[in-house]
């Protein structure tokens, strides 16, 4: 492949990427590592901390705790200490404790086979298994609000912070849990007794404002373009989008609209990335969903979205009724080859909960955001998104 004009590498844009920097966010990072570095100099007689990062979408949270975690756990290893860092993500890693426990304690070892266990035997077998090895543990859990949305009664959180009262009197070797939500508004369905156990540390992540977006951004752009490629009318555009409604911040979007910005300016031949080609990609995209919310659907979360694209476009308005989507997701499932899920209204849920559908009424179910786009268009690109993902491209 001749090597592109536009960019240097790509992937440095992408939503999984994490750069060594982290603008804006030492403040953050700081606050962590004053928090659970000292536990690492008497690590066989701390006490476990919960904390909890709170703030919108894309304002760092989840790329600054992992990078936190990288940093204790390096830390702990210039003191001798054998530290995990486990980043566990609700929406992926599953919303029932059986799930997420098991996928906990895989990330953790082979060793423990938890098949058949209950989650109460899964995490006791859990600390059993990391006090025999001397292994300290510190769990982040992110997107926490949408476990306790989904699955309210497993009372998760009940269940998370009595770990350290398996051994009365002995310290624990899950010496910090990270609870990561959006908003504190999760609280409101927990149990008195677990708000308390959960306590009152919380790191507060802001909106970025359009100058951090800028810093960011040009630290993204040197490692993802070549010299020269983004003018600098072009990242204060991008920035400007990004910090205003109805983005709010979400600095995924800024990266989103660099990145087919690029890709527009390299098929249309352009040496740089111009303004024009972000204004073109804007008018196209979504802000509030963006192909990382996409990958990490389920098939059947794909195929109702899918469905629901296709029955506004066919009705030509902002909103389609629970019945028209359930007919289009039949006819939807018919042409993939796929069975129709029996638990369609609880997958509809999940869209609503993850915040890519919007649902006024059984009547009026449509795209979160839409209004605020251009919806023929976006529905065209996204469309084209989730047929490709079906056919695996
Ligand atoms: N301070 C920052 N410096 C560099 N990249 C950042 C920064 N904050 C966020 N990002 C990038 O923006 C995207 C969204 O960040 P993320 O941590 O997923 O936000 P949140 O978890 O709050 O929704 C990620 O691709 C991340 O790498
Ligand atoms: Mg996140």
């Amino acid at each position: 492949m001749p090597e592109s004009l536009i960019f240097k590498d790509r992937n440095k844009l992408s939503p999984y990427y994490i750069p060594k920097r982290l603008p804006h966010r030492d403040q953050q990072i700081n606050t962590l590592l004053s928090i659970y570095g000292p536990l690492l100099k008497d690590i066989w007689r701390s006490y476990p901390r919960f904390i909890q990062i709170v703030g919108p979408t894309g304002t760092g949270k989840t790329c600054t705790t992992i990078r936190f975690g990288e940093l204790i756990a390096e830390r702990a290893r210039k003191e001798g200490i054998n530290l995990q860092f486990v980043y566990m993500n609700c929406k992926v890693d599953g919303t029932t404790r059986y799930v997420l426990y098991s996928n906990l304690v895989r990330k953790i070892t082979p060793k423990l086979s938890v098949r058949s266990l209950s989650p109460e035997e899964m995490i006791r077998q859990l600390i059993e298994y990391l006090r025999f090895e001397e292994i300290f543990l510190i769990v982040a859990f992110d997107e926490i609000d949408y476990f306790v949305q989904m699955s309210p009664k497993e009372h998760i959180i009940y269940d998370l912070t009595r770990i350290p009262e398996f051994h009365p009197g002995e310290t624990t070797p899950v010496i910090g849990e990270i609870f990561i939500a959006r908003s504190l508004k999760w609280h409101d369905l927990l149990e008195s007794g677990e708000r308390s156990t959960l306590g009152a540390g919380i790191i507060e992540f802001p909106r970025y404002t359009s100058g951090q977006i800028r810093d960011i951004l040009e630290d993204r752009v040197g490692e993802a373009f070549q010299p020269h490629a983004v003018p600098d009318e072009t990242l204060d555009l991008i920035s400007d989008i990004t910090a205003g409604p109805p983005v709010n911040g979400d600095v995924r979007v800024g990266l989103e609209l660099l990145y087919y910005s690029g890709i527009l300016a390299e098929n249309m031949g352009s040496r740089k990335v111009l303004p024009e080609h972000v204004r073109k990609v804007y008018s196209g995209i979504n802000p509030t969903i963006t192909a990382e919310d996409i990958i990490s659907l389920s098939n059947d979360g794909r195929l109702i979205l899918l469905a629901l694209v296709r029955g506004l476009r066919a009705s030509g308005s902002a909103y389609i009724s629970l019945r028209e989507l359930r007919k289009f997701y039949h006819i939807v499932c018919e042409e993939y080859g796929v069975k129709p899920v029996e638990d369609f209204e609880a997958q509809v849920q999940d869209l609503i909960y993850r915040g890519i559908i919007d649902m006024k009424s059984l009547m009026e179910i449509g795209i979160s955001g839409a209004a605020a786009i251009d919806l023929e268009k976006f529905l065209n690109n996204l469309l084209g998104q989730l047929e490709r993902r079906e056919r695996g491209i």
